[in-house]
């Protein structure tokens, strides 16, 4: 098995891995821990190896907004057909930062995928973190913030095509929303990490309408800096799986045409402690 680093901020490629192998599956756990994203290329796996390897880091977690592939409802569809416009996933994010409990990571199975783009774009939340000067780390290191599905799941243009064409869930729902520490501790690293994300991110805690998306702007306009960054191009077969502690994703829109599906299946994780600045 050979492990190559994707770009210096996190990320890494993992090649002759077969992740139904024990031994094998649990080299690839270890550089998870190490690198927050590992593209394992080229797996022959069905459904059932897909939920086996899912279930080494924790019990599934099945998303209530996505379609279920019809045969393993533990597993979700991430599907866009060459009429469609939005992806899913086309706007920078943290997989379930609006639940109480977020989700430990998630995992990528590429089935059909577009000749050239689709590419999953990645950032170091614990890098953006790093990056910010003291007196920022200073007024973060004590906030909260509010994450939400209303604005995403429910109302957004992309949530109205999707739901049309069967790729998200009926919406007589609760729609899920909880508030985290905007600096969390990083469950595995102790690594402080940035917990704010342009799609479900609305608010922060005690602070003005205005001075809360002037922060977080600023906060996310940092975040996106390339030092900070890594890119998947994926080829059929790869798995990739990332950790939504330490990670923004962003799925980019780049394919109109063509067809884009995969499944996806999550891992729950654990509640979030505050960072702190010692
Ligand atoms: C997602 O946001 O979970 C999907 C990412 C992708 O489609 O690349």
């Amino acid at each position: 098995m050979e492990i190559k680093p994707i770009t210096g901020a996190l990320g890494a490629e993992i090649f002759g891995a077969d992740i139904r192998k024990k031994a094998d599956a649990e080299a690839v756990q270890e550089a998870f821990a190490k690198y927050g994203v590992i593209a394992i290329r080229d797996q022959n796996i069905s459904p059932d190896d897909h939920l086996e390897f899912a279930e080494r880091f924790g019990q599934v977690n099945i998303n209530r907004f996505f379609a279920a592939v019809e045969s393993h409802p533990k597993i979700a569809e991430v599907r866009k057909e060459a009429d469609q416009k939005h992806a899913i996933g086309e706007i920078w994010h943290t997989d379930h930062s609006y639940d109480e409990v977020p989700a430990l990571g998630s995992i990528l199975h590429a089935i059909d995928m577009p000749e050239v783009g689709g590419d999953t774009m990645f950032t170091s939340m614990s890098a953006a973190y790093d990056g910010l000067s003291d007196p920022i780390k200073d007024l973060i290191g004590n906030l909260y913030a509010v994450h939400d599905t209303f604005h995403v799941f429910l109302n957004s243009p992309a949530a109205k095509e999707a739901r049309a064409a069967g790729r998200l869930n009926a919406q007589d729902q609760v729609m899920p929303k909880a508030r985290h520490p905007m600096v969390i501790k990083h469950p595995l690293s102790g690594k402080n990490c940035l917990y704010v994300n342009p799609q479900f991110t609305t608010e922060i805690e005690g602070l003005s309408d205005i001075e809360s998306r002037s922060l977080l702007n600023m906060l996310y306009e940092h975040s996106q800096n390339p030092d900070f960054q890594c890119r998947v191009r994926w080829r059929e077969g790869d798995v990739t799986m990332w950790d939504n502690r330490a990670t923004w994703h962003k799925a980019v829109n780049d394919y109109h045409g063509a067809r884009r599906y995969m499944h996806r299946v999550t891992v729950e994780g654990c509640a979030l402690e505050a960072g702190s600045r010692a």
